[in-house]
């Protein structure tokens, strides 16, 4: 079998914040704990995850724009700490990011082709009327005619600003995308739209996604693989296919639960959700996730599951698993 390269990877990475709960005091916590993840090229990945659980922060960290306590990131193979500087520039224009709010990524001030512009003529050597060819042809590939290069972000709806942001981010030529919430902003029809055009996209460029979200339809949807977060810890990662096939780790199977397709094969004993989402300041003991799980024991308050396969193919940190 062919080796399909690994664009992306963290491991075993850890991310500390600290944050002002009291005028006279900081108090620091985890935001990431132990997490591994990699993207192949071409891999859709999703991350899901209620909100705080630290997606963003993941994407922020394979991104380097921050940096992690302890772990190590790579990209195409190579641990970025041991990069030149000019390895590391093009490297790093090869994985780009598209946020939710792409009203604050577009300068205001700017016309759409002048924003257009920057990008192209950046690593390229295209004339200026090439550079405008080529965004043209980007404009189509994202639905937009060529009448908009003449507009300001103002005169766009959402979903033509995400375009917009969309084609910015592919006139770099990338390899990998990490989509923070890219549609949440929108309505239902442009959300679709927007995730029908993601998935022609990473056809036709072959690109890879780790896709940030917190809807489980848009995760099985998009995704080849589901990560899924819980107070800064991977507590389950699958293959989209495996989403029927249980047992998954109690958290995703009420996140299943909660899906609206109802699921013959699920098994009944489950209450809802119990309790309130923990906080990282205030992080349970042993596996985080045991104070709202129906099937906790013991073992669960003292000690913190690792990953471990099922023989269903998933892998699941849980120790009734
Ligand atoms: N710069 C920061 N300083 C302090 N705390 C932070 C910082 N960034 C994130 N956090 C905290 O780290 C935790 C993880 O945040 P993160 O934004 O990664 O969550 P998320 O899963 O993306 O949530 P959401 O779905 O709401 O976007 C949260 O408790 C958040 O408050
Ligand atoms: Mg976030």
């Amino acid at each position: 079998m062919l080796e399909v390269p690994i664009i992306a990877q963290l491991e075993r990475v850890y991310k500390k914040y600290s944050v002002k709960t009291k005028w006279y005091k900081r108090e620091s916590f985890w935001a990431l704990l132990d997490v591994s993840i990699q993207i192949a090229k071409g891999e859709v990945v999703a991350l899901l995850g209620e909100s705080g659980c630290g997606k963003s922060t993941l994407g922020r960290l394979l991104l380097n724009l921050e940096n992690p306590e302890k772990g190590e990131i790579y990209w195409f193979g190579k641990n970025i700490k041991t990069l030149e500087r000019k390895t590391y520039k093009f490297l790093r224009s090869k994985i780009q990011a598209l946020f939710q709010d792409n009203y604050a990524s577009l300068n205001p001030r700017l016309q759409i082709k002048e924003i257009l512009l920057e990008p192209t003529l950046l690593n390229n050597r295209l004339t200026k009327k090439e550079a405008l060819d080529r965004i043209v042809f980007v404009l189509h590939q994202v639905g937009l005619k060529e009448e908009y290069l003449n507009f300001y972000p103002h005169q766009l709806s959402g979903g033509q600003r995400q375009r917009v942001a969309l084609a910015r981010v592919l006139l770099t030529r990338p390899s990998l995308i990490v989509l923070d919430e890219p549609t949440s902003a929108l309505d239902m029809t442009l959300q679709s739209q927007i995730l029908t055009l993601l998935r022609e996209l990473k056809e036709k460029y072959e690109l890879s996604y780790l896709l940030i979200t917190h809807s489980l339809p848009v995760a099985l949807e998009m995704a080849d693989t589901i990560v899924v977060m819980y107070l800064g810890r991977i507590v389950e990662i699958f293959k989209r296919e495996l989403f029927k096939k249980f047992p998954h780790h109690p958290y995703t199977e009420l996140l299943l639960q909660a899906f609206p397709d109802p699921f013959s094969e699920i098994p009944p004993h489950f209450e809802k959700v119990r309790g309130e989402p923990a906080s990282p300041l205030n992080r349970p003991s042993g596996c985080e996730f045991h104070p709202r799980c129906a099937e906790a024991v013991d073992i669960c308050q003292r000690e913190t599951p690792r990953l471990r396969a099922q023989t269903t193919g998933a892998w699941v940190a849980c120790f009734k698993r």
